[in-house]
């Protein structure tokens, strides 16, 4: 039950979308995730990485808007913390991801569609490549 509440919720995440491209980084063993809330713990490195890479598309930004990033003298790439629960924007996210399988389960998931197809949504039904998916009524009026 709660396997599959998990599961629904990574496949919702998805959306369907799979991106051919993998990580700049290579992958290490001491890499697996040691603070994920929402997801499911033996997730795979690449479904997370795809879970990613979609949050980021979605909101028009990149992984150091939900992550901790540091520059270490010398390096040229910041080094990422992304067990780190320091930024306000992974915990927002974190709510955003129960508020979408909320969403999809409660009423999206119990309507009945008759002709009508629907879908789950994502993060980028709402947000479209925004950080701030908010769009005033005035806007849509004028031409
Ligand atoms: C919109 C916010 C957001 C963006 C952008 C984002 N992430 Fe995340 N990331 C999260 C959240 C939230 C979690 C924790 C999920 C959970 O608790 O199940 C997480 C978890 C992770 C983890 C697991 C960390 C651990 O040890 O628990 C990795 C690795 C990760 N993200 C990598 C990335 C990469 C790489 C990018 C850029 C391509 C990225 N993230 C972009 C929100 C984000
Ligand atoms: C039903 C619409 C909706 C969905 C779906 C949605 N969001 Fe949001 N999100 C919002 C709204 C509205 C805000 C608040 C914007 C504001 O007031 O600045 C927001 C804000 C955020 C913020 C804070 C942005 C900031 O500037 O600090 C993050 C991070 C975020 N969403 C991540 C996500 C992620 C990740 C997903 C998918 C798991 C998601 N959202 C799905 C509507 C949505």
């Amino acid at each position: 039950m709660r396997l599959n509440k998990k599961l629904l919720l990574v496949t919702s995440l998805c959306g369907g979308m799979f991106f051919a491209q993998s990580f700049a980084a290579k992958p290490k063993d001491d890499d697996k995730p040691t603070n994920l809330k929402i997801l499911p713990k033996n997730i795979s490195e690449k479904e997370l990485h795809n879970i990613m890479r979609n949050f980021s598309m979605s909101l028009g930004v990149r992984c150091n808007f939900c992550h901790v990033a540091q520059q270490v003298p010398g390096q040229e790439r910041p080094q990422m913390d992304f067990a780190s629960d320091a930024k306000s924007e992974k915990i927002i996210a974190r709510k955003m991801m129960q508020m979408t399988a909320a969403i999809n389960e409660n009423y999206i998931g119990k309507m009945i569609g008759g002709d009508h197809t629907l879908e789950s949504i994502t993060c980028v039904t709402c947000h479209m490549g925004k950080t701030t998916p908010i769009v005033s009524t005035d806007s849509l009026t004028k031409q």
